[in-house]
């Protein structure tokens, strides 16, 4: 191979390189912090090591139903699990473990799986027809544009916003659970039953194609 050739070839893929290292640029200390919540990642770690069983050792879970935890909101994880503990939200295993907790341990634990690397898909969520109720919604059914709280990309509107979960890069599997589980009422602790409103006019193949958009961000 000639220098020219070989040049051409090293820079091509330090292009590659250069890019792959901005599309997952590693996010600021300071943003991480602004969703860590008030806890203790460390104790956190070592107090959330039951979790990690089904959510991943840094909350990135292998099992499509058990969501991944890296890199939400905090004071989101947490209020999750009060509502799994008095019953707002119900879940066969959720509401069971979630009492085996104390608030102390459920504040360390949220804040441990916010400080980890963002949840993040495969890049794969080509669906034309999730992507445009994403970015657009259906005014003619009242449906509003998911990105308008979720965020762009579904990562959250904003790093000190924990209203919002992040749901880009989530499981399918998990995401089509939550919004048929929204339609039907059988979750319902999202605030003034918002996503309830918002999932009710959704069709099976809406949901279908909302949850590979959305898990693929
Ligand atoms: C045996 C598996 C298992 C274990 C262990 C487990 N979880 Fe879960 N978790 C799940 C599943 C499955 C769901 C999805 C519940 C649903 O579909 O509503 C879930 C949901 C959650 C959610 C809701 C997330 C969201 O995006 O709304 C939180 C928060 C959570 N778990 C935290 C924890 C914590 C903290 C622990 C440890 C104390 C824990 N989990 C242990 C399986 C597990
Ligand atoms: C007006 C704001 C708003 C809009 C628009 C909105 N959401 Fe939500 N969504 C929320 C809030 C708030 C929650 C958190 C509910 C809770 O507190 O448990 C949520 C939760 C969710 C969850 C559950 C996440 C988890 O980890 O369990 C999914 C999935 C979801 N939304 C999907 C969607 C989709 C799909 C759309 C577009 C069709 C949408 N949302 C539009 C406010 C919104």
């Amino acid at each position: 191979m000639s220098h020219i050739q070989h040049n051409i070839v090293t820079g091509f893929f330090s292009v590659v390189l250069l890019t792959a290292t901005t599309a997952y640029a590693a996010e600021s200390v300071d943003v991480i912090k602004l969703r860590m919540g008030a806890g203790s990642p460390g104790m956190g770690q070592s107090k959330s090591e039951l979790c990690q069983g089904c959510h991943g050792e840094n909350g990135i879970s292998v099992d499509e139903m058990a969501p991944h935890l890296a890199g939400q909101y905090a004071l989101y994880i947490a209020k999750e699990l009060r509502n799994f503990q008095t019953g707002a939200r119900t879940h066969q295993i959720m509401s069971a473990l979630a009492t085996t907790i104390n608030d102390a341990e459920l504040i360390d634990i949220s804040t441990y799986f916010a400080s980890q690397k963002k949840m993040q898909g495969n890049g794969q969520g080509d669906n034309p027809v999730g992507e445009k109720l994403f970015l657009k919604g259906d005014a003619s059914r009242k449906i509003p544009a998911c990105e308008n709280c979720h965020g762009v990309n579904g990562k959250g509107l904003a790093p000190n916003i924990s209203t919002f979960p992040v749901i880009g890069g989530q499981h399918k599997g998990y995401l089509r659970a939550q919004l048929i589980n929204w339609r039907s009422g059988e979750r319902s602790n999202s605030p003034n039953g918002m996503m309830n409103q918002f999932a009710k006019p959704l069709t099976d193949a809406e949901i279908e194609a909302l949850a590979d958009y959305i898990s693929g961000l």
